[in-house]
């Protein structure tokens, strides 16, 4: 069964499917974008060694020729040099103004490529395949592409939705366990910034999604896929609402510069902490009951998710260096402190002006029950 999430953008909308052997079915699914028979692929040479064959093979059955550049995996690819290198691969297979170039791997690939895409000749049509849990349900809709620089993470960048997202659950079979649990720290963010009923399903189903069951794991990109691509539909650009999908990330942010960018915290979890955290410094402001930030951690914890401070492994920085580290968010507005919030599990909302003093004090505490 496969599923289809409409992403309503007027002139650039375009279908999300979800479902089970998707890659296998690749070639069906691109042909009616293709002006003619070649399409250009980047990946990772991890992704390509697992899933790359089943897409040739789907194409090469649709008469589509492949041309693939497969580059290191890693956070560290999503820079100038590989960005470069994938740009000038692109003109030199001769992609041009109405070929479709295709993303095939996480969210570091997807958004390399969607950028490549969204300069290449001002502009060619791409169409995201993503094989992570993370890409699946976040990064591969709603058309942010970009790279690193040095002065920070995303920082370069563009607007540019894809044609179509490709979201093959069977991909995740390959996926380490601990990126599907990392993966997972986007999901929960969608029950908790705006739906109490898809947290409550969580609950009951997450365990089972994570360790494979492939029928819930369709059912929960599904539905996180259908949040973000109602949230994008009515704010493409972060005017406003789009910034709930930040819920956990000013945190995540401050907490990733903490620990280099490394294996120590991937993006998921950080994602998943700092959920908690915001839940908590919710809870200390009066928006919400203290029940609410401990049911989200207990979910996490059953999750055998990272879930406290206590759980990043080696040093980190006082509350007022990862308050100093929130400050240089991109997210802060004039040097206030903005963050997302909540009246409850399912209701966050964006707080401008959060008490520099109350975040620190949940910083402290946190830091010292590690
Ligand atoms: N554009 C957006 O809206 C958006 C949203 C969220 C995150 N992001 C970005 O996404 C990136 C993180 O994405 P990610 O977590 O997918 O990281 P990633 O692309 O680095 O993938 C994680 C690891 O899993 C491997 N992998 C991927 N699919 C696999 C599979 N099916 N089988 C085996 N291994 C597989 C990759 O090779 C990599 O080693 C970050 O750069 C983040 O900034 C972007
Ligand atoms: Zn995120």
């Amino acid at each position: 069964m496969t599923a289809t999430v409409r992403v309503a953008l007027g002139p650039r909308s375009y279908d999300v499917r979800v479902g089970q052997g998707l890659l296998q079915r690749a070639g069906d699914e691109i042909a009616p974008l293709l002006a003619r028979p070649r399409v250009a692929v980047l990946t990772d040479t991890t992704v390509a060694e697992a899933h790359l064959p089943a897409f040739r093979a789907a194409c090469a059955a649709r008469g589509i020729a492949v041309s693939a550049l497969a580059l290191p995996p890693g956070e560290a690819t999503k820079g100038w040099p590989e960005f470069a290198r994938a740009v000038e691969w692109l003109l030199s297979e001769r992609i041009e103004r109405r070929d479709v170039v295709v993303a095939l791997g996480g969210g570091v690939i997807g958004d390399l490529a969607g950028f490549a895409a969204a300069v290449l000749r001002r502009g060619v049509r791409f169409v995201q395949c993503p094989t992570s849990l993370l890409a699946q349900v976040d990064s591969s809709v709603g058309g942010k592409t970009g790279i690193n620089a040095p002065q920070g993470k995303n920082l370069i960048g563009a607007f540019h939705q894809p044609s179509l997202v490709l979201a093959d659950i069977s991909a995740l079979d390959t996926l380490p366990p601990r990126q599907v649990r990392a993966g997972y720290g986007e999901v929960v963010k969608y029950g908790l910034l705006g739906d109490a009923a898809f947290f409550e399903w969580l609950e009951r189903h997450g365990p089972a999604m994570v360790d494979g069951d492939a029928d819930l794991r369709a059912e929960a990109v599904r539905r996180s896929v259908q949040m973000k691509a109602d949230i994008v539909a009515r704010d493409e650009t972060e005017a406003g609402e789009r910034a709930l999908l930040n819920l956990g990330h000013t945190f995540c942010h401050a907490l990733e510069a903490a620990t280099g960018y490394s294996d120590r915290l991937l993006h998921g979890e950080g994602v998943a902490v700092g959920c908690a955290l915001a839940f908590e410094l919710s809870a200390r402001l009066g928006l919400c009951a203290q029940e609410e930030p401990s049911r989200v951690r207990a979910h996490l914890r059953a999750m055998g998710m990272v879930t406290d401070l206590a759980d990043i492994p080696g040093d980190l920085p006082d509350a007022d260096a990862l308050l100093a580290l929130m400050a240089q968010d991109k997210k802060v507005v004039d040097g206030r402190l903005r963050f997302v919030l909540a009246r409850g599990i399912g209701a966050a909302f964006v707080a401008e002006d959060v008490p520099p003093e109350a975040v620190r004090a949940v910083l402290r505490d946190a830091l010292a029950g590690r």
